[in-house]
């Protein structure tokens, strides 16, 4: 089969830092996310032809469009002789701690990828979604991007050399991530972080995280819960968020497994053991957000475990 000359991505959203993974933490959903379509040209060079579903508010600058960043970056590295246009289908709201921006950037460069021959493998092609986030937010964290790129629950080991790694999903695993209508960008969730952890949470943390990355393995739901629990960040981010005390009450009251701040806000997620679980967990936070004055959207997914899906191609 030819290489296509246009392709359409899905790229999954995606829930960074897990509690206790601040950036090196994240896994993928089944839904929302965005969709890309990446045409190719004679000429050389990135254009971004359209952006839907952003009410107007996405840069089509390819030197600050995440999609362009991202394709721009691979094309310049495999040495492509041609150029590209794209349209992003934004289907997930903006700055909402669902990785928006990286998964923009994980479909546009899975789609370049497939119109180039496909030389570079899934996990190669995470530095080009790397540069993206650093143009959109000015911090090249991987947590959103890698998981985006390659479906479960993945593990950023180190960042210089980048060094990802799979964790395995349990069966089952459902989540509930509620969006509050209002915005926090990561830039500034960022900005407001402390900059030294005392010696006593860093023990905390490090204990949780490890033992997540165990039950993952271990498939063990009840040690899953006991571990989803941030001393790091979420003290200080939800802050940001009304009335998110009593949304963390109404899903643990529900029977999740923990919850805790999707990425940098203001997305809450709550992983359950069950689908039903995270239904009725689901509607008692749309609930809480309701009475702290914010109306909100509920996603309701199973972890995604296969990153990118091609929606069309022509040939
Ligand atoms: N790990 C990043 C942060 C994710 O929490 O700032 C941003 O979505």
């Amino acid at each position: 089969m030819s290489n296509p000359r246009s392709v359409t991505v899905f790229a999954p959203a995606t829930v960074a830092n897990v509690a206790s993974g601040f950036d090196v933490l994240g896994f993928a959903l089944e839904r929302p996310g965005d969709a890309v379509t990446v045409r190719r040209t004679e000429g050389r060079g990135v254009v971004v032809t359209s952006i839907s579903g952003d009410d107007g508010r996405l840069p089509k600058d390819p030197a600050k469009n995440t999609a362009a960043v991202a394709a721009r970056a691979f094309l310049e590295a495999v040495g492509s002789p041609f150029g590209v246009e794209i349209a992003v289908e934004k289907r997930m709201p903006l700055a909402s701690g669902l990785g928006s921006s990286a998964a923009s950037a994980v479909a546009a460069v899975h789609a370049v990828n497939l119109l180039a021959g496909g030389p570079l493998a899934p996990r190669e092609l995470l530095p080009f979604t790397l540069l993206a986030e650093k143009a959109a937010c000015g911090s090249a964290h991987a947590d959103n991007a890698a998981p985006s790129l390659l479906g479960g629950f993945v593990l950023i080991r180190s960042y210089e050399p980048l060094d990802v790694l799979r964790l395995p999903v349990p069966p089952g695993l459902a989540c509930a991530v509620v969006h509050p209508h209002t915005e926090v960008k990561t830039e500034d969730a960022r900005r407001i972080l402390k900059k030294e952890i005392r010696l006593a949470d860093a023990i905390r943390q490090w204990g949780n995280l490890a033992a997540l990355v165990a039950s993952l393995y271990e498939g063990d739901l009840a040690l899953l819960g006991r571990s989803l629990q941030d001393v790091v960040a979420e003290p200080v981010r939800s802050l940001l968020i009304p009335g998110f005390a009593g949304v963390k009450r109404a899903a643990l009251a529900a029977g999740v497994l923990g919850c805790s701040i999707s990425g940098s806000g203001p997305s809450v997620f709550a992983l359950c053991a069950a689908a039903d679980i995270a239904e009725r967990a689901g509607a008692a936070m749309v609930e809480a957000f309701r009475a702290a004055g914010l109306g909100s959207d509920l996603f309701l997914s199973a972890v995604n475990t296969t990153g990118p899906v091609v929606l069309a191609r022509e040939d």
